[in-house]
This record gives C-alpha cells, sequence and structure tokens, in this order.
C-alpha cells in the first residue's frame, strides 16, 4: 500500500510514516527547513502560518489559503502546497505581489507579512483587480501588529500593477499540475503507521464507514480547524486518524425543490454560494464564520457533529428546521438537530457513526427569518451567543409558529421553547415582544465566560428578539396588506 503522497512546491514528496499529530507548520520548517511561514499563534488566528494549498474537485484543480499550523501532513494526500519560498528565486525578482507590498510599505517587522502575502497572492489568482471590500475579506485571517492595514490593503489595490496574473506560473502550469495530482489520487485507502500513529486517508465514503464502524476509536479529522488546537493547544494525540475532507463523496452538493444538502465536507467556502442564495439571511452570519484560512477548511458537517455549544450553523439550521444524516457501515438513519444535541459533549452519535450530510428545508413563503451573531470583534470571532429567529405571522397578525434557538446559552445549542411558546397565539406586537422576553430566563441559565458574562448574555438575547420583531414588523404588515 502507497504512502500519503503530494507535491511541496515543485517537490514530489511521499511519506510513509509520520506523526498523525505532525502539523504542516512543523513538517515545513522544521523537517524542509522552509522557514518563511512562520508560527505566531498556533490555533488558526494570526494567519502568520498562510500556504495555499491546490486540490482537485470535480476535476478543477482550485488554491485555497490555509492556515499551516493546524493542517496536519496527514491531510495532505493528493494536494499542491505552495508556500512563500514558491513565489520568487532566493536570487530575485520578487513576485509581483511582494513587490507591492514592499513599494507600498506593507511590512515592518514581517512576521506577519509571508500570511499577507500568501492571503494577497490567493485573492490576485481569482481576482486579478480585487477592491477594497474583497482584500479586507481576503485578509480577515490575517493579523498585523505594527504596519496597519492601509498600506496593506494599498498594496493589494496595486498587485495587479507589477504583472499579469495570466503569466503566473501557477496558472501557466495548471493543466501539468493537474494530470499530476491526478496521478495521486487512483482511488486507494492510504494506510500507514501504527497505534496512535496510524494514519488512514479512505478512498471512498464506503471504505470510511466500513474503516470507521471496525475503529470507532479513530478520530475523524476534516478541516481540523477544531482539532488541530487539541493537539497545539491541548497536545493530545488523535491518532488512529481517519482524514475525510478530501473524499469528493462528501463535498456533494445537491438543491433540490424543498431543501439545501451539503455533504459533511462541504468547506463554508464551498457552501457559501447555495446557501446565501437559499437563505440570503445567513450571509452575515456566514461571512464572519473564523477568516478566509477557516473557512476553507472547515466544514459544516464537522460544525455540527463536534457539538460545540457555540458552533454558528446549529442555532439557524436548528430554528429552519433542518436534520443530518448520520452513517454507521451501510445503515443511515435522519436526526432532526433539535434532537441531536443531548447535553454538553454527548450529541446522539453512535460510535463509529459519522455525519454524511446536512440537509436543511427552504424557508416556506411568508414566514420571517434572521440570524444574529454577537462577537467582541467583529471579524474571525467565535460567538459570545448566536440567536436564530423564524416566525410566521398570519393574516389576522396573529404569530402562527415560532422556532428560536441559540448558540453560548446553554450547555448545547438550543432551542427557546418559552419563549416561542409565549409568542405563539399572539399578536405580533411590541406588547407581545416584551411580554415573552421574560421566558429566556426560563429557557436559558447562561454561563460568564471570557467572552461574555451570564447578563450580558441574557440581556443580549433578548434585545436580540427586539430587534427582529422591528425588523420584521413592516414586511409583516406588508404582507398581511398584500393577503387582505
Ligand atoms: C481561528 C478560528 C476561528 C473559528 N471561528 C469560528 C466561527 O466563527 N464560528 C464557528 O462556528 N466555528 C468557528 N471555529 C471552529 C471551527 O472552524 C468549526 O467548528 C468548523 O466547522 C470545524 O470544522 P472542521 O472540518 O475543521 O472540523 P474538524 O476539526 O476536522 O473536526 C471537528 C470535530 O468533528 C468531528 N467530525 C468531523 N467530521 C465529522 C463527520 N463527518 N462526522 C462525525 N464527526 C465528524 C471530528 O472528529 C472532531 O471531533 C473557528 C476555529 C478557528 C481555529
Ligand atoms: S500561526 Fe497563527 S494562524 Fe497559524
Ligand atoms: S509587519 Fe509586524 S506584525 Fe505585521
Amino acid at each position: 500500500m502507497g504512502g500519503l503522497r503530494f507535491i511541496l512546491n515543485d517537490e514530489d514528496v511521499e511519506i510513509s510514516e509520520i506523526k498523525a499529530t505532525e502539523t504542516l507548520l512543523d513538517y515545513l520548517r522544521l523537517t524542509k527547513r522552509l522557514k518563511g511561514s512562520k508560527e505566531g499563534c498556533a490555533e488558526g488566528d494570526c494567519g502568520a502560518c498562510t500556504v495555499l494549498v491546490g486540490r482537485l474537485r470535480g476535476g478543477e484543480l482550485s488554491y485555497e489559503t490555509v492556515n499551516a499550523c493546524i493542517c496536519f501532513v496527514g491531510m495532505l494526500h493528493g494536494t499542491h502546497i505552495v508556500t512563500i519560498e514558491h513565489l520568487s528565486p532566493a536570487s530575485g525578482p520578487l513576485h509581483p505581489v511582494q513587490q507591492a507590498m514592499v513599494d507600498y510599505h506593507g511590512s515592518q517587522c514581517g512576521f506577519c507579512t509571508p500570511g499577507i502575502v500568501m492571503s494577497l497572492y490567493g485573492l490576485w489568482m481569482k481576482e486579478p483587480k480585487p477592491g477594497v471590500p474583497a482584500i479586507e475579506t481576503a485578509l480577515q485571517g490575517n493579523l498585523c501588529r505594527c504596519t496597519g492595514y492601509a498600506p496593506i490593503v494599498k498594496a493589494g489595490l496595486a498587485m495587479s500593477d507589477y504583472g499579469d496574473v495570466a503569466a503566473d506560473p501557477l496558472l501557466v502550469h495548471r493543466a501539468a499540475m493537474k494530470a499530476r495530482l491526478a496521478a495521486l489520487q487512483d482511488g486507494a485507502t492510504v494506510d500507514i503507521g501504527a497505534g496512535k500513529d496510524r494514519i488512514i486517508v479512505p478512498g471512498s465514503v464506503d471504505a470510511l464507514a466500513a474503516i470507521y464502524a471496525a475503529h470507532p476509536e479513530a478520530t475523524l479529522v476534516s478541516g481540523a480547524t477544531d482539532v488541530g488546537l487539541w493537539v497545539t493547544k491541548f497536545m493530545r494525540d488523535i491518532g488512529p486518524m481517519i482524514y475525510i475532507g478530501g473524499l469528493e463523496e462528501l463535498h456533494s452538493i445537491e438543491e433540490s425543490a424543498a431543501a439545501l444538502t451539503l455533504g459533511a465536507g462541504v468547506t463554508y467556502t464551498e457552501a457559501r454560494a447555495p446557501v446565501v442564495k437559499h437563505f440570503s439571511q445567513l450571509t452575515e452570519l456566514w461571512d464572519r464564520i473564523g477568516g478566509g484560512q477557516v473557512r476553507n477548511a472547515g466544514t459544516v458537517g464537522a460544525n455540527i457533529a463536534n457539538g460545540s455549544p457555540i458552533g454558528d450553523t446549529p442555532p439557524p439550521f436548528i430554528a429552519l428546521g433542518g436534520h443530518i444524516t448520520l452513517r454507521r457501515g451501510n445503515e443511515r438513519r435522519e436526526v432532526k438537530l433539535r434532537d441531536y444535541f443531548i447535553a454538553y459533549g454527548k450529541q446522539d452519535r453512535q460510535p463509529g457513526e459519522f455525519v454524511e450530510k446536512v440537509t436543511i428545508p427552504y424557508l416556506p413563503d411568508g414566514e420571517q427569518f434572521a440570524c444574529y451573531k454577537i462577537t467582541k470583534r467583529k471579524d474571525e470571532d467565535i460567538s459570545a451567543l448566536c440567536g436564530a429567529f423564524r416566525i410566521f405571522v398570519n393574516d389576522s397578525g396573529v404569530v402562527w409558529m415560532a422556532r428560536i434557538a441559540f448558540g453560548g446559552m446553554a450547555a448545547t445549542p438550543k432551542r427557546a421553547k418559552a419563549v416561542e411558546e409565549a409568542l405563539v397565539g399572539k399578536p405580533w406586537t411590541t406588547e407581545t415582544v416584551e411580554a415573552a422576553i421574560a421566558a429566556f430566563a426560563v429557557d436559558y441559565q447562561p454561563l460568564t465566560d471570557m467572552r461574555a458574562s451570564a447578563e450580558y448574555r441574557l440581556l443580549a438575547a433578548q434585545n436580540l428578539l427586539r430587534r427582529f420583531h422591528l425588523e420584521t414588523i413592516g414586511s409583516v404588515e406588508r404582507l398581511s396588506k398584500a393577503v387582505a
């Protein structure tokens, strides 16, 4: 059986033994002595370690920024890794993105600079002449402590003045690289190492199902934006590790007449277009999940599977009536998201069972829906609380149905059943909302932690209901008039 095979810059690499916990950043810096990528935080926050990872999906090759500090070497099978060293020869000339950064004074101490160049480079290849919003989005996951962002944004605006993207080696040699990567992916399962350093990369979802049923003690790894931190912050072992993020079948996106279904391995970046198309109310939330590097790796399936009380997708998906499909061996079952989260750290998922897909019904006509994320800083921050509201107000102005769910307010993502009850059957008025506010304390007894105090959380949740009411009364009234 072959080892892990990938391409690092121009070099073909094959690995038959490596620690399951070995991060790409350590591998680059300590084994390959490629020290351009820096370690700032080792938790996916600062972007100093940003590299590009090229993957074949649906026959197309695309390069995306990834935080090397929380990406394991075991996740690289069949990929092309591009580091800052690949951009220009040691003796120069500089790459257009690098030259723009120099000329616009986009670097002072320089520690963040390789990561910032890689993020701008990733953007440049997709959008050669980006505007300020696109540059700011591309830099959401890159922290610079000393330069200030204005010169960096100016460099981003000027990148194309320094060279033609069509002449960039990654684009010029794209066809050849596609062929090289296709040759690495023979559909066979990779299984290397033993014990806690065993790394398995199943060749198909059927192979995954069989392997995980036989080894339920293994750690599934998809984008590693959670698991990476178990290693870098808590020094945990994760082996045997089963890497599932490369499985094409888990990246399927299905838009039926009634619902959107996302394979468990669909990343936030891949899901953005269909999510925004069918649930435009989630656009802001989606663009505020992590930074670009986290959205390029992190997956919707794992956000639900991990059972975190502060994951951003469970509240809206519970409110929308979503469900997951769980699979163990060849058996499948569907579980409503509202029933999946049982208690802190406990979900309705059996050993050897994995999330195969996530299904979210579209919002029926006439219903109102919104989702609000409250964080300490706007970009790349985990929610202190995240609340989703969905109501149907009938043509007499009475609340017919209410579904409210919050993250960050309890040990699990949880519905606000007492608040819902206080609204249903009442007119959608300020008086009804004010009377329902007290029920939040029945549904939730939030904790105080570094993100927010219990009092703040409760008050913010109450105010979000007030906000939802104010934002919807106009359209509800218009709708009632239209129906009348
Ligand atoms: C800097 C940073 C910012 C972040 N910001 C946000 C944010 O704004 N909002 C937010 O919600 N989250 C955020 N996160 C957390 C994380 O990105 C999300 O939870 C993400 O969805 C995890 O996906 P993943 O594929 O990387 O999971 P992984 O780390 O690969 O896996 C997470 C867990 O899910 C399990 N798992 C993975 N796939 C499956 C499957 N198919 N079936 C069963 N179990 C599975 C794994 O075994 C593990 O227990 C952030 C993380 C970082 C590092
Ligand atoms: S070192 Fe900070 S994101 Fe990787
Ligand atoms: S130049 Fe010093 S951190 Fe950005």
